[in-house]
């Protein structure tokens, strides 16, 4: 199993291209389900969970072909299977994104449920029940959502709690409904912007993605489109805490600085330099001590989960307490013990962490969890003292492109064992 080996302390200049963001690629993965037209799509993250999509996609009868590393041309003329079977489903949560587009355009369905996973029990009760509500007929048997239905048709859907992917699911599954869907209460994230522009360059209707409510009118059918997938907010946050834990100057290029702006915001509280013009930003480690800082995870425009492992790592350095209250996932703090192992002091009640700082962190082996708790590791390994070796990097290669390629780029000793 491949580790990755980090010597700390060295530090980081120069530039590092952000890749497209994995969680906007999957979804127009399967959004492609939804026409029997080719749909091009470019700035493809060369990340695992892209892959299990491909094979996902190839055992439900799609074509496919990769021109380059970076771009992916998709055709599902017909359906050989309506199964996401449970060994695709069980190592990708996303592989739930098909259910809605298959139902949308074949009337049938059949999606293993995804269980819980390290970060939480995540249900997908809030898609099946607006599948339902848009005329699915659902069972929920021996693991597995069982969905049919004739023609979908609009209807107003409230959802009880904000989803990412509930929301693109339903999103999906209304573009190919007949009348009018009215869904409230959405994920705003910049993903769901991102599918909502390919499926409008696809041939559907819709108002009002990126706000709480989303208007879509149906249409009878899909078509081909191309469309070049939203640069990684994630992995632009993660390379700015890099920076600012051991950057001389790091300059970030090709990002969206917009979907960054709680976290540059609370980068500059810290007392970090970043500054930004249309698509790159450039940090600088503080001149002076790091201040301690408080904050909540919370759907976007908010904190976001997934950034939250690495700010904790930039926070070991600050100066004072900081408090973080994680109200996403309910098991998203695994990374505080292998922190501990590499001297950080984080105090944990439940679903709030306490980080005592600054705390000076030594390099030692530890274990990445899952795949953002794997990023805060990296990120730990570099301003610790000596070396860091993390087991497990199969969870980061889910979601980072050439991580360590990249670090190493910037000056970083880093590698990767096999
Ligand atoms: C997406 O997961 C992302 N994954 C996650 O990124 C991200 O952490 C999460 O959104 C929150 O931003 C992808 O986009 C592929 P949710 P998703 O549905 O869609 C509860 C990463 O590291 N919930 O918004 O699965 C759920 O348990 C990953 O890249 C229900 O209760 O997240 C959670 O507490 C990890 N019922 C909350 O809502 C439902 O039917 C938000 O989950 C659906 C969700």
């Amino acid at each position: 199993m491949d580790k990755i080996r980090i010597a700390g302390g060295r530090r980081l200049s120069g530039k590092v291209r952000i890749g497209g963001a994995k969680n906007a690629a999957l979804p127009a993965m399967a959004a492609s389900l939804l026409t029997d037209e080719p749909v091009h799509l470019s700035n493809l993250p060369d990340v695992w969970d892209v892959g299990t999509m491909r094979r996902l996609l190839l055992r439900l009868g799609t074509s496919v072909t990769q021109p380059s590393l970076h771009e992916i041309s998709l055709t599902t003329e017909s359906l050989s299977s309506h199964d996401a079977p449970y060994e695709l489903v069980k190592t990708m949560r996303a592989s739930v994104l098909v259910l809605g587009p298959l139902l949308a355009r074949h009337g049938k369905a059949r999606v293993s449920l995804p269980g819980g996973c390290a970060i939480g029990a995540r249900p997908i009760d809030q898609h099946v029940a607006g599948l339902e509500k848009l005329g699915a007929r659902i069972t929920l048997a021996h693991g597995f959502v069982d969905a049919e239905a004739d023609r979908l048709h609009g209807t107003t859907i409230r959802f009880d709690q904000v989803t990412v992917g509930g929301t693109e699911n339903l999103l999906m599954a209304a573009c190919l409904a007949r009348g009018e869907t009215i869904l409230e209460n959405c994920a705003r994230e910049p993903e769901i912007v991102d599918l909502a522009t390919l499926l409008t360059s696809m041939g559907a209707v819709i108002e009002g993605a990126g706000a709480e409510r989303i208007c879509i009118k149906g249409v009878d059918r899909l078509h081909s489109a191309t469309h070049s997938i939203l640069p990684d907010r994630i992995e632009a946050a993660t390379y700015l805490v890099a920076g600012a834990l051991v950057g001389d100057e790091v300059e970030l290029q090709g990002c969206r600085p917009e979907h960054l702006a709680t976290f540059s915001e609370a980068l500059r509280t810290i007392g970090v330099s970043v500054e930004h013009n249309e698509d790159s930003i450039r940090v600088r480690s503080a001149q002076g001590a790091l201040k301690a800082f408080d904050f909540e995870t919370a759907p976007y425009p908010g904190f976001a989960t997934d950034m939250q492992a690495q700010l904790m790592v930039l926070l070991t350095q600050a100066h004072g307490q900081s408090h973080i209250v994680e109200t996403i996932f309910e098991n998203r703090f695994m990374h505080v013990a292998e922190l501990g192992r590499m001297g950080a002091r984080v105090e944990l009640h439940g679903n709030r962490a306490t980080v005592h700082g600054p705390t000076p962190l030594s390099g030692a082996n530890v274990m990445a969890t899952d795949l953002r708790a794997s990023a805060c590791l990296v990120l730990a390994g570099l301003v610790a003292e000596g070396e860091t070796v993390i087991d497990r990097v199969y969870h980061i290669d889910r979601g980072y492109e050439h991580i360590e390629e990249k670090f190493a780029g910037l000056g970083a000793d880093v590698e990767r064992i096999v």
